[in-house]
C-alpha cells in the first residue's frame, strides 16, 4: 500500500506550508513509536493519570433484555475527562513536547476533544487554544466551561453551520500561520498522513487491552465488537487490533440524523468519494463538490466525513458500516441509564442502540459495545429536548 494510503483513500491535500510540519512529525513519530523510553512515559500516563486500563464490563440486564448474545461494554467512558479521547490527546503532546512546540491548538465538537487537549496542555504545561462551532458551544456549555477552567482559551467559529468541520477549517488556518511553534492535536482518524495512523495507534489501546481481557473473560475473541463512528478515533482504536481476526465482526454506527430523508452524518452509507480536510475519503457532498450541512443529535458524530482507513474498510467488506437516527439514540440513552445505571454519550448511544437488531444472535456468542464516552456532557441538550 502506498505511504499514507488505504486502499484509494487517504494521502495528503493540503497547503505546502505545511508540508514540512507534517513530514517532520511523520519522522519523528516512526522514529518514536517503537521506542521504551517514550512508551514507557506514555504507558505511566496511561495508568496513573488516565486510569486504564478501562474495564470490560459484562452488562447482564441488557443482555436478557436484548434476549440474544451476550453484550459487553468496553468502558473509556471511565477514563480520565469521560472519554476515548484521552488516549490520543496524550501520545499527540507527548510529540509535540519532542518536536519543542509549546503551543497547541485542536477542534472540538462534543468538547470531548477539547477537554482531553486542554487537560494534558495542563498537565505537561503547554499553552492551548480551542477551535468551537458556535452551535457546538451552546449544546456543550459544560465542557467549555471545563475547557476554560482548565486554563485553555475557546475560539469560537461563527463561519459555515458554526459546528466541527469549521472548527476544523480554522484550526488549519491556524497552524498555516502559527507553525514554527504550534502543534495541532487532530482529534480524530481524519486529515492529512501521518494523523490517520497517529491516531489511530493512540487509541488501540482499547482494542489492545480488549482482546486480553476478552481471552481473560470468555476465553475467546469476541464474536462482534460496535462502535460509533464521527471521524471513526474510537472505532479505528478498538477494531485496529482484529483487523486479521477475520471471525470477529466489525461494526461501525454512524448517525443518521432524524431519518432516511435527513443528511444525517453517515459519510460511508450516504456519501461519495471525495477529499476533504486534507484526506481523499468517504464525504458528504453535493453534485458540485459542496459539502453538505449535516446533522445528528450528538455533536461528536455531526462531521461531513469520515477516517480514510474506515472507507477503506468498508470498501474492502473488512467492517460494516451501519445508520442509527436521532431517535433510537434517544431510546438507548435512556435504556442503558435505566438497565445498567451507566449514562451514555449520545454518540455512544447510537452503537448502543445497534443492539436491537441482534436479538437473533445465539446466545453464546459475544458482542462487544466499545462505551465511548459517558453522557454528563450531554445532560443538558437531552434535558431541553
Ligand atoms: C464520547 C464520544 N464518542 C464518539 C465521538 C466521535 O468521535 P470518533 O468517531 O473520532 O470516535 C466523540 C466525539 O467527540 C465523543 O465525544
Amino acid at each position: 500500500m502506498n505511504k499514507g494510503y488505504y486502499g484509494k483513500f487517504g494521502g495528503i491535500f493540503i497547503p505546502e506550508t505545511l508540508s514540512f510540519a507534517l513530514r517532520e512529525l511523520d519522522t519523528l513519530y516512526q522514529d518514536i513509536k517503537n521506542d521504551t523510553t517514550f512508551n514507557n512515559e506514555l504507558q505511566d500516563i496511561y495508568i496513573h493519570y488516565v486510569g486504564r486500563p478501562s474495564p470490560l464490563y459484562f452488562a447482564e440486564k441488557y443482555t436478557e433484555n436484548i434476549g440474544g448474545p451476550k453484550i459487553w461494554f468496553k468502558r473509556e467512558d471511565l477514563n480520565h475527562t469521560g472519554a476515548h479521547k484521552i488516549n490520543n490527546t496524550v501520545g499527540q503532546a507527548l510529540l509535540a513536547k519532542k518536536l519543542g512546540k509549546k503551543r497547541i491548538i485542536a477542534e472540538t465538537g462534543a468538547g470531548q476533544h477539547g477537554v482531553a487537549t486542554a487537560t494534558i496542555c495542563a498537565k505537561l504545561g503547554l499553552e492551548c487554544v480551542i477551535y468551537m462551532g458556535e452551535t457546538d458551544i451552546q449544546r456543550q456549555e459544560l465542557n467549555v466551561f471545563k475547557i476554560n477552567t482548565l486554563g485553555a482559551k475557546v475560539v469560537p467559529v461563527s463561519s459555515g453551520t458554526a459546528t466541527l468541520k469549521d472548527a476544523l477549517n480554522e484550526s488549519i488556518r491556524d497552524w498555516v500561520t502559527n507553525v514554527e511553534n504550534t502543534h495541532y492535536i487532530i482529534g480524530s482518524v481524519t486529515g492529512p498522513h501521518p494523523y490517520p495512523e497517529i491516531v489511530r495507534d493512540f487509541n488501540s489501546i482499547s482494542g489492545k487491552e480488549l482482546k486480553d481481557q476478552s481471552i481473560e473473560r470468555f476465553e475467546k475473541l469476541p464474536d462482534m465488537v460496535i462502535a460509533c463512528v464521527g471521524g471513526g478515533s474510537n472505532a479505528m482504536g478498538v477494531f485496529a487490533p482484529f483487523v486479521d481476526d477475520l471471525n470477529v465482526e466489525l461494526v461501525g454506527i454512524e448517525a443518521g440524523g432524524v431519518s432516511d430523508s435527513d443528511i444525517g452524518s453517515a459519510s460511508i452509507n450516504d456519501g461519495s468519494i471525495g477529499v476533504l480536510h486534507g484526506a481523499k475519503t468517504m464525504i458528504l457532498q453535493n453534485n458540485s463538490g459542496e459539502i453538505l450541512e449535516t446533522s445528528s443529535i450528538s455533536a461528536g458524530l455531526d462531521y461531513p466525513g469520515v477516517g480514510p482507513e474506515h472507507a477503506y474498510l468498508a470498501d474492502i467488506d473488512r467492517a460494516k458500516y451501519k445508520k442509527v437516527f436521532d431517535s433510537q439514540a434517544l431510546d438507548a440513552f435512556y435504556k442503558v441509564s435505566r438497565l445498567e445505571g451507566i449514562i451514555p454519550a449520545l454518540e455512544t448511544a447510537h452503537a448502543i442502540a445497534y443492539l436491537e437488531e441482534l436479538s437473533d444472535i445465539n446466545k453464546d456468542k459475544n458482542v462487544v459495545v466499545n462505551m465511548s464516552g459517558r453522557g454528563d456532557k450531554d445532560l443538558y441538550s437531552v434535558m431541553s429536548l
